[in-house]
């Protein structure tokens, strides 16, 4: 196969949901069919259930099966298909946030007795900055659910996005008896089970089969249904959805392997291949002969005594080859990577080559930051992995003082990992740790102990948010920076961050100072 029609083949998407929607139970039915799994239950959920009082060793051995389910490739059909795995829970938004950069498209799994819940509305907006093609599929339809018109509407505003369904489901609950695909014409009834896929039939909409099949009643409310459908909805059209305009809508069951397949199937039929990738150079094709890529996830090792890394790299364009020396374009530095693993459902092994839209990990001792990029040489950084402005606050100090250089270099790992930020107050000189989820503090004072040995006290700052801060007028950014001294923060790279207590605060600021612009991502 020659490197174009390796690049043709692949079908690099994430899953994403609100937690307990059905997101792993679709993985491992995919993965099913791909044969990179034979039973039900090989994949285990990348989420930690427990919320308010988090067990430490829940969150290790997340930590651990995450890096075995981050990526998960497997072969159908003569295509290559990369699901990227996302955390379920909230607190690790920014990690889901980053993997949604690496990825050409996305399909949502809804809870059709919930509708849209916070979680998805939150990572739809990414998907909508990016406009990122997107499948929905309506999950445990089993079950009691929602009118289907109804959620389709809830998805048309809640999520911004037009829809189209391609199947629809024929009851819910108890009453379920199969969806009819509107793609193919076809009927597919249904029958609970966990491993054993049903086929559909070929059943007119018209034909008396179908009133055999499901009976008078569900018949006619079918024929209704689609009438409607096809009066409501035009006609679906790929290069609208390809646009991140229309999602395609299917229905079924992720446990009962129902609706799964043809979910499959018009997924590869329509999901994109690799895409260009945006550099703040230039836009990277994934057909250019030389290799580019990024770092948008760092995985510690869970032994704490090898403290080695894996780097997630996204291949962006030309092949990766192993043992080839790549250039680490922010330390202008030559790395060999002599053992680079892919991911094969739960499996990780060496690999000799990689293609755009493949994940590559990279062992690491240290040298990658989240947001890095690999070139053969040529000054690249690829855009597209913002920091997002922090929602808690708490200074960080040292609680050991024979163990300030672990403490220091422990911080600036983390941070390098994305597990959180850093920023250094300027009017008192003291380190404040941003996070956009609780959970995130126990995990730093937990591996800084595990990890690096160092101690750390937490003390409680109360901030509404922190924004970057940037004009064109010097003057007036001089006088702000004199007026707010003591509310101004510098974040790792050195860029100026204000700290703001309240949002009558910043509010006033923005008024006060019609000359400064207020982001809140570091990508601006
Ligand atoms: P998540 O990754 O999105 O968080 O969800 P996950 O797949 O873990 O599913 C959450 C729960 O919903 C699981 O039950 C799962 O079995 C169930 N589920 C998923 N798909 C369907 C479906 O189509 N129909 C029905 N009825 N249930 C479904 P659990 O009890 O939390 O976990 P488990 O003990 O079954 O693993």
């Amino acid at each position: 196969m020659d490197f174009k029609q390796e690049i043709e083949r692949r079908r690099t998407f994430a899953i994403i949901s609100h937690p307990d929607a059905g997101k792993t139970t679709l993985t491992e039915k995919l993965l099913l069919f791909g044969g990179a799994i034979h039973v039900a239950g090989a994949v285990k959920s990348n989420k930690i259930k427990k919320t308010a009082t988090s067990d430490f060793m829940e969150i290790e051995k997340q930590r651990g099966i995450s890096v075995a389910t981050s990526v998960m490739g497997f072969e159908y059909d003569g295509y290559k298909v990369n699901i990227l795995d996302t955390p379920g829970h909230q607190d690790f938004a920014e990690d889901t946030f980053r993997t949604l950069t690496a990825v050409d498209s996305v399909i949502i799994v809804i809870d059709a007795a919930k509708g849209v819940e916070t979680q998805t509305r939150k990572l739809m907006q990414v998907c909508r900055m990016r406009n990122t093609p997107v499948i929905v599929f309506v999950n445990k339809m089993d079950r009691p659910a929602n009118d289907p018109f109804d959620l389709l509407d809830e998805i048309e505003s809640e999520l911004s996005i037009g829809v189209r369904p391609l199947s629809w489901p024929i009851g819910s609950g108890d009453l379920f008896k199969g969806v009819y695909n509107l793609f193919e014409s076809s009927l597919y009834l249904y029958e609970p089970s966990k491993q054993t896929v049903q086929e559909g039939v070929n059943v007119g909409l018209e034909s008396e089969e179908l009133d055999k099949r499901i009976g008078d009643s569900a018949a006619e409310t079918l024929r209704e249904e689609v009438e409607t459908i096809n009066g409501v909805y035009t006609e679906f059209d790929v290069e609208e959805y390809l646009k991140g305009k229309v999602a395609p809508v299917f229905f079924g069951s992720a446990l009962n392997n129902f609706g799964v397949r043809e979910l499959l199937h018009c997924f590869l039929k329509i999901a994109p291949k690799p895409q260009p990738s945006h550099a703040e150079e230039r836009d990277v094709q994934p057909d250019e002969n030389k290799f580019t890529g990024f770092v948008f996830k760092i995985h510690a090792n869970m032994d704490p005594n090898h403290r080695n890394r894996i780097a997630f790299v996204k291949v962006c364009s030309g092949k990766f080859e192993r043992g080839k020396g790549y250039k680490h374009v922010r330390l202008d530095k030559e790395l060999k990577f002599s053992s680079p693993t892919a991911f094969m459902a739960d499996k990780k092994s060496i690999i000799d080559e990689a293609y755009p839209g493949d994940i590559v990990g990279l062992p690491d001792t240290g040298n990658f930051k989240i947001g890095d990029s690999v070139s053969e040489g040529e000054k690249i950084h690829f855009r597209g992995l913002p920091s997002f402005s922090p929602e808690l606050f708490r200074y960080i100090d040292n609680a050991d003082p024979m163990k300030a250089k672990q403490l220091a270099k422990g911080i600036d790992q983390l941070m390098d990992e994305g597990v959180a930020q850093l920023f250094v107050h300027q009017f008192n000189g003291r380190k404040i740790i941003g996070t956009v989820g609780a959970l995130q503090f126990e995990v730093i004072e937990y591996r800084l102990l595990h990890e690096y040995g160092a101690k750390c006290r937490y003390e409680g700052l109360s901030l509404y948010k922190a924004c970057w801060i940037e004009s064109d007028d010097e003057k007036e950014l001089q006088e702000f920076k004199k007026r707010k001294v003591q509310y101004l923060a510098k974040d790792k790279d050195g860029r100026d961050v204000f700290l703001a207590e309240s949002g009558f605060m910043l509010q006033m600021a923005q008024q006060d100072f019609k000359n400064i612009r207020f982001h809140f991502s570091s990508e601006f």
